[in-house]
Formats: structure tokens, C-alpha cells, sequence
């Protein structure tokens, strides 16, 4: 069973990033699989960093779409994106060295916290860009 799926509950009405959090949720879901299965760590390794690879690519990609369109809360809302990268960087770290605890505890904080930025702190932002020609 999924760690998370998306649904339109998601969509913050621009095609980009609700394909770039779909591609997130599924790199969750990847990383519990192979936790539920007991993978290795250079597997979970390598998962793991795909991860905080592609946190860091959306919300490079995000910030970017909200510079161009003057989005007035970018700075609250790049704070956030700096607070999760630590996190993620933090579980990397600890399923690198094969430490942490619960793993699969750690990666539901991290989906949980991801599901409500995106429910509270991106959907704030789709009406700016969608009046800014975003979509
Ligand atoms: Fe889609 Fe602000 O992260």
C-alpha cells in the first residue's frame, strides 16, 4: 500500500508543479517500499538521494516560477522549502550511515509535512501565478 497518493486534493492548478509533487509522492512511496522490504542501505542509499535531489530540483523550480511572478510570500515560503531540505538532508544522512531509529517514522513526518505544505502553503500561491499567466 502507498505511503501517499496524489489526487486533485493536491492541484495547485499549475501543470508543472503538480507534476513535480506527484513525482515527490512517488519517490516517498519508493523509499517506504523498500523499507517495508528490507532493502539494503545502498539501495535505500540510493532512493533516499533521489529524494533530496529532487526536493531540492522542485523547489528551485517553484521558487523560480514565484520570483518571476513577484509572489509576495516567496520568502516565507522559501524558508519552508529550507526547513524540509534540512530534514530530508538529516534522513539521508542517517539511512547513509545506517542510524536513526525508525526509519519508516522519520519518512512519514516527512510526507506528512510535505502533504501540508502543499495543501496550505503552495495552494496560496495558485492564484497569483494563474493571474500571472502560470497554469
Ligand atoms: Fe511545492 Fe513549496 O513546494
Amino acid at each position: 500500500m502507498s505511503l501517499v497518493t496524489w489526487d486533485t486534493s493536491y492541484s495547485v492548478n499549475v501543470k508543472s508543479c503538480d507534476e513535480e509533487h506527484q513525482k515527490l509522492f512517488a519517490l516517498i512511496n519508493d523509499l517506504h517500499t523498500a523499507m517495508k522490504s528490507g532493502k539494503g542501505r545502498t539501495i535505500l542509499g540510493d532512493i533516499v538521494r533521489e529524494l533530496e535531489k529532487y526536493t531540492r530540483t522542485h523547489f528551485l523550480a517553484e521558487e523560480a516560477l514565484l520570483q518571476r511572478a513577484q509572489y509576495p510570500k516567496l520568502n516565507e515560503h522559501r524558508a519552508q522549502h529550507g526547513e524540509f531540505v534540512a530534514r530530508v538532508q538529516q534522513f539521508r544522512n542517517d539511512v547513509e550511515i545506517g542510524v536513526g531509529g525508525d526509519s519508516v517514522a522519520v519518512l512519514t513526518f516527512l510526507r506528512d509535512w510535505l502533504a501540508k505544505h502543499i495543501k496550505q502553503t503552495d495552494k496560496m500561491y495558485s492564484t497569483h501565478l494563474n493571474a500571472h499567466g502560470v497554469n
